[in-house]
């Protein structure tokens, strides 16, 4: 049987307090409304139907591209309307599964074993007994055990309050039964509302059956409807990457203190200290040790690399044994190679940096190209920029850069030269010569220090 999908995002989420809406919010760097699709991708369903309805545009640019039908509801009258919507686009006989744009983690065997017990006769409900129902539409069973009828918090009795088993909005059914079942919800509700909850009931007038599936973790059924569960889902999430992480050997000091807001590859003997945050994809090689605070993204660290606390990596690659930071920042673009060391208060962008290179204070290489066993000294500036175009500089190996020098770029320095302290270097230096450019010192005998008005 064909799979298709509805996802829910119309509403407009005033729990948040946002001006965007509810399913652009981000968790763990990616927003809502991205991890459903993603979940969905991953059990390749044959068409996803997303219904969009406060501010629609948003929500349609960003997950534009991914071969998504959109429907608008317009005015959000309730989650049945908004399903409506979407069933001109559905064909009879397939399986429709439905999620909601706030509920972000469902994993696919979850999804997988739900569209499993549809039948022509029965509907499949993701249900979970949770600590804490608060807020979420109660399941409620007959004296047989069998699924009646779900009713929402807002219209819940104080006994059907305590009911634990909840709704996690995740249902799957035949498309012709929602067809026949979702022009017959009404609005006779608390919140004046079209509850797609109040299928159920209607299915069971029609001799259609609920069969209840369980998530393997509470987790994948978290709805997110303000802040609060926003930060405690987070978290949650995070708990769960650090310990898969851990499980296959990687020191995490301390998983309460640790944000991966993508994919982390890890190899051998790698320690990841407090407050690190990985962003993209990241890949890092054996016994790489990661010091706290350090802010690492789309980048790739070779075997034995060591980042110092407080450094910020982006769009780069660190080869074996190089030492970065503390207090370093890698722009996109930098390259440094094995056993090279960035040190504090060093910016580098779109440079190179090669073997055994070191930049070990205050300094920034812009738009470079530095040979092996090359030495920047503190206070150097590649002046890349000449208010409209970039130009590079070339360093070639065994130079030496003495401190507080301005590199002009465009700019080539030679195997070898040496480069007096304090210089401004505007044009290229010979192979083993040295580069000095600087006013010459004078000095002025038997000076004497002005006085103060106040001492005469
Ligand atoms: C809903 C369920 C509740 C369940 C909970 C799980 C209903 C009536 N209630 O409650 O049983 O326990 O989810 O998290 O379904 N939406 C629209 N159009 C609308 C209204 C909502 O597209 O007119 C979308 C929202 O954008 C959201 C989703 O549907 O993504 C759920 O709506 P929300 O208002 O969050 O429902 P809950 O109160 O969480
Ligand atoms: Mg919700």
């Amino acid at each position: 049987m064909k799979t298709e999908a509805i996802v829910l995002a119309a509403g407009q989420g005033r729990r948040m307090y946002s001006s965007m809406p509810k399913v652009l919010q981000k968790l763990a760097g990616t927003s809502l409304i991205t991890h459903v699709i993603q979940s969905l991708q991953t059990i390749s369903v044959s068409k996803t139907i997303v219904v969009t309805g406060h501010m629609a545009d948003e929500v349609k640019h960003h997950i534009a591209g991914k071969n998504i039908i959109f429907t608008e509801q317009a005015e959000q009258l309730g989650t049945a309307h908004a399903v409506s919507t979407a069933l001109p686009e559905l064909q009879d006989d397939s399986v429709v599964i439905i999620l909601y744009g706030d509920v972000p983690l469902v994993g696919k065997d979850t999804i997988r074993k739900l569209i499993n017990v549809v039948a022509s006769d029965t509907i499949g409900l993701l249900t979970v007994a949770l600590e804490d129902p608060a807020g979420y539409g109660r399941i409620l069973r007959d004296a047989e055990g069998a699924v009646t009828e779900i009713i929402e918090h807002k219209d819940a009795s104080q006994d059907q309050l305590k009911i634990r088993e909840i709704n996690t909005g995740v249902i799957a059914i035949m498309a012709r039964h929602l067809r026949t079942l979702v022009p017959l919800v009404d609005n006779n509700n608390r919140q004046k509302e079209f509850y797609l909850t109040d299928i159920i009931k209607l299915a069971k007038t029609k001799g259609i059956n609920i069969n209840t599936v369980s998530p393997k973790s509470p987790i994948e059924v978290q709805g997110v409807n303000d802040k609060k569960q926003l930060s405690e889902l987070e978290r949650s999430f995070q708990k769960n990457q650090a310990e898969k992480l851990l499980e296959t050997g990687v020191t995490i000091v301390d998983p309460k203190r640790f944000d991966l807001r993508g994919s982390l590859q890890t190899g051998k003997d790698c320690v990841i200290d407090i407050n690190c945050v990985f962003e993209g994809d990241v890949r890092i090689g054996n016994g790489v040790h990661i010091e706290p605070n350090c802010i690492i993204k789309d980048s790739c660290l070779e075997d034995g690399v060591r980042i110092k606390a407080n450094s910020i990596i982006e769009d780069s690659e660190i080869s074996t044994n190089a030492i970065i930071g503390p207090f370093a920042r890698l722009r996109s673009g930098s390259k440094i190679m094995a056993k090279a060391k960035v040190g504090n208060f060093v910016e580098i962008k779109n440079s190179q940096i090669g073997l055994n290179s070191k930049v070990n204070h205050l300094a920034y290489v812009g738009d470079s190209l530095l040979g092996s066993e090359v030495n920047i000294g503190a206070g150097t500036i590649t002046c890349n920029y000449d208010g409209a175009d970039k130009h590079q500089t070339v360093i070639d190996s065994n130079v030496f850069i003495g401190s507080n020098s301005t590199l002009v770029a465009p700019v080539h320095i030679r195997d070898g030269a040496f480069i007096g302290a304090g210089s401004t270097i505007t044009s290229e230096v010979p192979v083993d010569s040295l580069g000095i450019g600087r006013a010459r010192q004078k000095n002025i005998t038997g000076w004497k220090k002005p006085n103060k008005k106040s001492d005469r």
